[in-house]
């Protein structure tokens, strides 16, 4: 199979090395790519908001599959378009992928099929907003309704906190993500990330993470992308894992369809294990980023044809099988991130590659033949151990050997799984 892959991050990097290694593959492409995926892949010149032009492109040159790495194409019809031109796509519809696009779409979808969440209530004028923020008090949560990289959402521990949240969307501090705001419920517990393959009808899981959000150690400073991940997470439980599965997955894949929008791809579930239970608290459309880098570390069987059954409706034919160990990401990014960062600094050494651990590129470039950092967050060093504290371990050893002046990390990613470990 002729297979074009679309992305340029570390979750890309992570899912061309794992595609990479399938008997089934005869050529991987991948736009716009980056020096770590060119290792596994052939980077094509392609203008990727150009749904004609990589249409075009797969059928000149045989490409009968195309995986959708980031949402923005998806969110934008990329996977409409090369349907209609009859080529096979990992990835939703733009109406199905308005389950990461829009947050007021997936609440309306939670209420009509029961699926647990928080309370919440949709605005498009700032008075009503607040005023429904001084009935309900803080802690509340206040979020721009549409994409807005991450940084829409602010959890307002107190009443002024979230009257200037309200402010700030509609003064337009997201742009036309925040013409309307979804105020929501705070949900105490802890935090994980769910992955499950979806064809349409059929669902497979795969596997849980739980991600570092925070710049600082100890959690604290301004949100990121994510600065760390691993895999599996010690909340989910296969207790837990069942009751999302029925409470909140398959009746989301019953209700889009129902609704006239199946939804194929990966449905990415961000939940609040709370005192209830397993609660939604936000769907994306595409696999974690750097949460895929510590899946596909741990995933035994061949990618290629798993994708491909949830392209084609063929989901209930195949199964995935997961290495019984951790697996965990430490993120390298520009010194200044998430604000302003220097851009071409150069990264001198890599640690090579072995049976533990692995680098993937994420914002990385080629200058002159010298490798230099050109994004915020850069390298991924993931590792793969019988533990989180010896992947731990491992991905930091690697890390260490890592010459680059200008980046930095956290220390601590894995600290709430490693004190479980040691209690
Ligand atoms: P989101 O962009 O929706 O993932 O929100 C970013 C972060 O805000 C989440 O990862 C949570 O840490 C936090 N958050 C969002 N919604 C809630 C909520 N209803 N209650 C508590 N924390 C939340
Ligand atoms: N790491 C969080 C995300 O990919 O949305």
């Amino acid at each position: 199979m002729k297979v074009l892959l679309i992305g340029s991050g570390g979750r890309e990097h992570a899912l061309a090395w794992k595609l990479a290694q399938s008997p089934l593959l005869e050529t991987l492409y991948a736009a716009p790519g980056n020096p770590g995926i060119a290792e596994c892949a052939t980077l094509i010149s392609l203008d990727i908001d150009d749904h004609a032009a990589v249409a075009a492109f797969c059928k000149a040159n045989g490409v009968t599959f195309v995986v959708v790495g980031p949402e923005a194409p998806l969110v934008a019809g990329m996977a409409d378009e090369l349907r209609a031109a009859d080529i096979d796509v990992f990835g939703p519809s733009a109406a199905a992928a308005q389950l990461e696009g829009s947050k007021g779409f997936t609440k309306d979808l939670c209420a009509k099929y029961d699926i647990p969440t928080g309370a919440y209530q949709r605005f498009t004028d700032a008075a009503a907003a607040k005023a429904y923020v001084e009935r309900e008090g803080a802690p509340i949560v206040i979020k721009a309704d549409g994409l807005a990289a991450g940084k829409g959402v602010t959890v307002a521990m107190t009443l002024g906190e979230a009257l200037a949240a309200v402010d700030d969307c509609f003064d337009g501090a997201f742009g036309a993500a925040g013409a309307e705001v979804v105020v929501e419920a705070f949900l105490d517990g802890e935090e994980a990330s769910f992955f499950c393959l979806c064809d349409g009808a059929n669902a497979l899981p795969l596997a849980s993470a739980q991600d570092h959000k925070r710049v600082g150690d100890g959690d604290t400073g301004p949100n990121t992308g994510g600065m760390g991940a691993y895999s599996p997470a010690p909340v989910m439980t296969p207790d837990m894992v069942a009751r999302t599965m029925k409470e909140i997955i398959e009746p989301t894949i019953r209700g889009m369809a129902a609704d006239g929008h199946a939804f194929q791809g990966v449905l990415f579930a961000g939940l609040m294990i709370t005192a209830k239970g397993p609660e939604l608290i936000e769907y994306n459309v595409r696999f974690g980023d750097p949460e895929c880098q510590v899946l596909m570390m741990r995933l035994e069987s061949d990618l290629l044809p798993i994708l491909h059954a949830a392209a084609t409706g063929r989901l209930d034919t195949v199964s995935a099988s997961w290495r019984d160990a951790a697996a965990l990401t430490v993120v390298m990014a520009s010194k200044g991130y998430p604000g302003a960062y220097e851009k071409n600094t150069p990264i001198r050494a890599l640690p090579a590659d072995d049976a533990v651990s692995k680098v993937f590129h994420a914002g990385t470039a080629l200058k002159d033949g010298q490798l230099v950092a050109t994004g915020g967050r850069v390298l991924n060093v993931t590792a793969v151990a019988p533990t989180v504290a010896e992947a731990q371990k491992a991905a930091y050893q690697a890390l260490d050997r890592v010459e680059w002046d200008n980046g930095f990390c956290r220390r601590d990613i894995g600290w709430r799984a490693i004190a479980r470990e040691k209690a």
